[in-house]
């Protein structure tokens, strides 16, 4: 397994262009199984959930082709509906199938995605939404079986505006001719996104980014293109970079407002930030203030991005309080970053996070995607060298991290194939 090791103390400084948004890219890919022909999409990272993705496309009949950030799906010829357990168990955004299979073909077969490192992650506001469209159904080997015998339109109240189940009940309700209403729907920008490329495809949608969501399913087009929006939890994760190693980082190929409540904290911490058309420049200031952040849903401040600002507070003169309403088990860095010297305790949801000087390099064990990048945002604010193990949950969602991190001044380097 790969490992990475970070040298750090270094001031990063430099331009950092962003990749297309991992959460977009995976429900625009699931929504080309809607298309009864080919899905040109642009701005698609190259990460391994994408990766992933593309497998799964493929056991159920698609082709696709691969060029840079291109990616073009042609879906003309599905000949299954499954989606089977060794893929969905390593990516949980396999759920979002069960929309478009349900809407073009009135049946699917989805592994049961099972728990995660971040807690239960169940999907039975995803699965009321779908019954009470029309669809009927059982579970089998841990397989949920949907099948239908014609959709219907219906409007649908969520329990909580989860982000994968609105991309899944409007995937959905493609096919289901007449007009469905999701009301206390996700307002994420990603939600935005899969509404233009369905728009492009030939339906109607209105609301989206707003808590209720209108859609009538059209006459969908045999050819589709769809360029996805820039990651705002990657360009939160390096803006972050930059504010911990005292540095300055230019990041280009963003949406400014998509990470307002992140720019408001830095803001508050003594960070400069200055906004661009297109991009954000982000200066680091000292000291760093300690701040107290809530996760929320969209506006709010992303979960995403908690473990990472857990970092950067606890280089913060004073205390700091990160409470986590999202996930129930999100905390899985801090006994991590306590292992480079950080002095954080939780107690159910809620951390404390007490400022100490320097973080100290270690040996550390990623764990999920954003524990993760936290941990190298730790080390390369370190006074010595970090060795980062099990780095393929970093590769899940970022593209090329220590390529784009080298070329703004960070000592960091892969060594392929070491450790357990
Ligand atoms: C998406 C993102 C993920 C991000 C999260 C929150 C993708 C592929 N993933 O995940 O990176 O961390 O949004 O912004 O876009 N819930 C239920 N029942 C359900 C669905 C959700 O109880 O049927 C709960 C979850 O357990 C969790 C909360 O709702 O506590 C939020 O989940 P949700 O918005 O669905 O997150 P995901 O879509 O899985």
């Amino acid at each position: 397994m790969d490992e990475l090791l970070i040298q750090g103390g270094r001031r990063l400084k430099g331009a950092i262009t962003i990749s297309g948004a991992k959460n977009a890219a995976l429900p625009a890919m699931a929504a080309s199984i809607l298309i009864p022909g080919k899905t040109r999409l642009s701005n698609i990272p190259d990460v391994r959930d994408v990766r992933v993705m593309c497998q799964v496309l493929e056991q159920l009949g698609c082709t696709w082709d691969r060029d840079g950030d291109l990616l073009e799906i042609d879906a003309s010829s599905i000949s299954s509906v499954e989606a089977p357990y060794d893929l969905v168990r390593t990516m949980r955004a396999s759920v979002l199938m069960l929309g478009p299979l349900l809407a073009r073909f009135g049946k699917a077969r989805v592994s049961m995605p099972g728990g995660c490192a971040i807690g239960t992650r169940p999907i039975d506001i995803h699965l009321k939404a779908l019954n009470k469209l029309g669809a009927d159904i059982s579970l089998d080997h841990g397989m949920m079986e949907l099948s239908s015998n014609g959709l219907s339109a219906q409007e649908i109240y969520l329990d909580f505006p989860t982000v994968t189940g609105t991309e899944n009940i409007m995937m959905a309700a493609m096919g289901a001719p007449g007009e469905t209403t999701i009301y206390n729907a996700a307002r994420e920008p990603e939600i935005i996104d899969l509404a233009l490329l369905l728009t492009t495809a030939g339906a109607s949608i209105s609301g989206a980014g707003t808590d209720t969501v209108h859609i009538q399913p059209g006459m969908l087009k045999e050819f589709v293109t769809h360029r996805v929006i820039p990651d705002r939890i990657e360009a939160g994760t390096f803006a972050i970079a930059a504010a911990i190693t005292g540095g300055e980082i230019r990041l280009k190929n963003i949406v400014p407002e998509h990470l307002t409540a992140v720019m408001a904290k830095l803001g508050q911490v003594g960070v400069d930030v200055t906004i661009e058309p297109g991009e954000i420049i982000v200066k680091a200031g000292e000291p760093l203030r300690p701040v107290n952040i809530q996760t929320a849903v969209y506006p709010g401040y992303p979960t995403d991005l908690q473990a990472q600002f857990m970092a950067l507070m606890c280089l913060a003169e004073g205390e700091s309080v990160i409470t986590e309403n999202i996930f129930e088990n999100r905390f899985m860095h801090v006994p991590e970053l306590n292992r480079m010297g950080a002095d954080i305790a939780v107690r159910g949801r809620t951390a404390v996070i007490k400022g100490i000087r320097k973080f100290r390099g270690a040996e550390v064990m990623a764990t999920d995607l954003r524990a993760s990048a936290s941990l190298v945002l730790a080390a390369l604010a370190a006074d010595n060298e970090t060795r980062l193990l099990r780095v393929y949950h970093l590769d899940r969602g970022y593209e090329r991290l220590e390529g784009k991190l080298q070329g703004v001044g960070a000592q960091i380097e892969r060594l392929t194939g070491g450790g357990p």
